[in-house]
């Protein structure tokens, strides 16, 4: 080995140090709302209802996920349920400033696989204004499934510009823009294990 490839091995120091990410992202989140261990328990109570709701379902339920906000709730969302899955994910982009939606919707990754006749459970990351969702309802009732549910680990109430019918909420939380647990600020923290309130210095 080279003395310059020696070199870029992690110090000992750095190999030791723990990622903490609230002393990391410390001063750009204002305050946690929901901590890790709430999350989990919620996934769990989330899964075992989901369960016992499609327990009787012959087919396997299909769980579409939307990227990218919704990937870790949507890992942590099947491996909390105790009936068979298939997952498929979709990437949607809306447009609109990068702290609020506008409806416009277009797909950038589409489902893979033929959902007629399969029951869809369309796994997301929060509900705002609904717009997006709105749209993807409406566009997966057209495929022709048996059904089509919504589990949402986040809910803004009072803020919905339609209404949509949202069988599983996680949390109801105030109307601030959080980040975390795979909800992002320009792409950032969504790696945060817990969900925080993105202090508004940052995006102002
Ligand atoms: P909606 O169409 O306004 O309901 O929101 C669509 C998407 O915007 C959500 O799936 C999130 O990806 C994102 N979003 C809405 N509110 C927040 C927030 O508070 N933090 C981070 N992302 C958000
Ligand atoms: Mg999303």
């Amino acid at each position: 080995m080279t003395s310059e490839l020696v070199n870029e091995v992690p110090s000992a120091a750095a190999q030791n140090a723990v990622f903490d990410p609230e002393a990391w992202y410390a001063g750009e989140i204002e305050r946690t709302i929901i901590t890790e261990q709430e999350l989990r328990a919620k996934v769990a109570e989330l899964g075992a209802r989901v369960s016992a709701d499609y327990a009787d379902t012959a087919d396997e339920l299909l769980l579409v996920g939307v990227f990218k906000g919704a990937v870790m709730f949507m890992a942590d969302f099947a491996r909390a349920l105790t009936v068979p899955v298939k997952m498929e994910f979709m990437a949607l982009s809306s447009y609109g400033s990068s702290t609020t939606s506008s409806g416009t919707v277009r797909i950038l990754k589409d489902i893979d696989s033929d959902v007629t006749g399969k029951h869809i459970l369309v796994v997301e990351d929060i509900i705002d204004s609904g717009l997006t969702l709105s749209w993807l309802l409406k566009y997966l009732e057209g495929l022709r499934p048996a059904s089509v549910s919504v589990v949402s680990m986040l809910r803004k109430p009072g803020v919905q510009r339609v209404d949509i019918p949202v069988k599983y909420v996680g949390f109801d939380i105030p109307n601030e823009f959080v980040v975390g647990y795979g909800l992002d600020y320009a792409e950032r923290y969504r790696e945060l294990p817990f969900i925080g309130v993105l202090n508004p210095e940052v995006y102002q």
